[in-house]
């Protein structure tokens, strides 16, 4: 049997466990685990090595496909494109092994229920409630919602191989660099910009792995960061229907083109200092073009050197505010909040420093944050203190749409949230 199996690396043996309870078939089958560098496979080579939740499998190719309930797995757009891919990697008897949750906790934290999945997937055809587990028929049907998980699926090629490269003289780069500018006049230098950094990505294809291992890393954690700013915005402003949204140091810009491809925003502008960013945003901006003209914008600036043109209703850094200088800091924050309409919120999220910062390979919770970051992050009185100053501090959970309380959410990686007066 060709079977893929999807779990969080750090909870293998109890996955597996798991899920040869509930099919003691699928544990014999050696169940498939995919290699993040055999990228030129349609496969995995080497099973033993470790994989990812992402890895594009070419499409019916496997007669079960199992996902641990170690993933949260948020019931959003970019969940339902992940289930329509792993959809269309099915053979055409084949079948999803999901994770779903009590019907009460799933709609409280943004997950999936059984009856969500059976409305969206369509055939059940086999459950273990105990163990949180059911299996679906592949659908003949599923059309999948615009996510960003789309554009990885179709562009991840141009985005981390060299000599994929677009042409840059093309005059419709030029028209779309134009259009996703946040001051259109600063063209000619992004295209500059994008061009020296593809000429030196071109020299170093030993880069490609690590491209790769960044590129999911983003549009991975675009699951969790959409699904809990879509709830904080619902939360803070509910009323509000034309909201404004700045990203700084939002890599390239996938968080608030998700939450425009859901019509939770209505403009959003994207504020990285970093060349490969530029690129990648042209790219994401060019596949959804359609959807996003006019309404997405990037700004090749550090946060503390942005000007806003117009008033914003949300501002956010997550896992960024640690990069802006400490002298700087809060004249940064006070310059954002001058620049939130009444009511509008500001947003930080940053890991708590701590002993595992300075260990040569953190654990992949930590995402990017690199080794030499730890002295210059936060502790949860620094970052509590510099909030406070504007508000009393909200806090959210990362890995469900749920508020926190101050004494529950301790070190772990929150989401702040000050809000301006009305
Ligand atoms: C760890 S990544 C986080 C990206 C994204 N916000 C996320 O949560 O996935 C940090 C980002 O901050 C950007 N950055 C570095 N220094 C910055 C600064 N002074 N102002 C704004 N962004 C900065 C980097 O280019 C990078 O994209």
């Amino acid at each position: 049997m060709n079977a893929l199996y999807l779990r969080d690396e750090s909870k293998r043996e109890k996955a597996v466990a798991k899920i040869s309870e509930y099919q003691p078939e699928y544990a014999q089958t050696a169940p498939v685990v995919f290699s993040e560098f055999s990228l030129h496979t349609s496969q995995p080579s080497n099973p033993e090595q470790v994989g990812n939740l992402l890895y594009p499998c070419a499409a019916n190719s496997f007669e079960v496909i199992a996902v641990d309930n170690s993933i949260p797995l948020f019931r959003n757009s970019w969940g339902k494109a992940f289930l329509a891919g792993l959809n269309r990697s099915l053979l055409s008897n084949g079948s999803l092994i999901l994770p779903f949750y009590p019907s009460k906790i799933a709609k409280h934290k943004g997950y999936w229920s059984l009856k969500d999945l059976r409305k969206f997937l369509g055939c059940e055809i086999g459950r273990n409630t105990q163990l949180g587990l059911a299996a679906f028929k592949r659908s003949d049907t599923l059309a999948p919602p615009v996510s960003v998980v789309n554009w990885f699926h179709h562009s991840h090629p141009r985005a981390i191989h060299p000599g994929q490269f677009p042409d840059l003289n093309l005059p419709e780069v030029r028209q779309t660099v134009s259009a996703m500018c946040l001051h259109p006049d600063r063209t000619e230098e992004y295209i500059r910009l994008m061009r020296s950094h593809l000429e030196t990505e071109a020299t170093q294809p030993e880069l490609i792995p690590k491209r790769f291992k960044q590129l999911i890393y983003y549009t991975m954690g675009i699951s969790n960061k959409h699904a809990c700013l879509d709830h904080i915005i619902q939360t803070h402003l509910p009323r509000r229907t034309d909201v404004r949204f700045v990203d700084h140091g939002g890599g390239f810009g996938m968080l608030g083109i998700e939450l425009l491809l859901t019509e939770r925003i209505q403009t959003a502008v994207n504020c990285d200092p970093s060349a490969r960013n530029l690129f990648l945003s042209f790219l994401l901006f060019d596949f959804f073009r359609d959807h996003l003209n006019g309404k997405y914008h990037f700004e090749h600036t550090k946060a503390e050197t942005f000007t806003y043109p117009d008033p914003v209703d949300v501002i956010c850094y997550l896992v960024s505010f640690l990069y802006v200088p400490d002298e700087i800091k809060y004249a940064t924050l006070q310059r954002d909040w001058d620049h939130l309409r009444p009511g509008g919120i500001l947003v930080i999220q940053e890991n708590i420093r701590s002993e595992t910062f300075k260990r040569e390979t953190p654990s992949k919770f930590k995402g990017v944050q690199r080794k030499g970051d730890e002295p210059i992050m936060f502790t949860v009185e620094k970052i509590d203190e510099l909030m406070g100053r504007f508000g009393d501090v909200r806090r959210y959970m990362t890995t469900a749409a749920v508020p926190i309380s101050k004494e529950e959410g301790g070190v772990k990686l929150l989401f702040r949230v000050v809000q301006k007066k009305e």
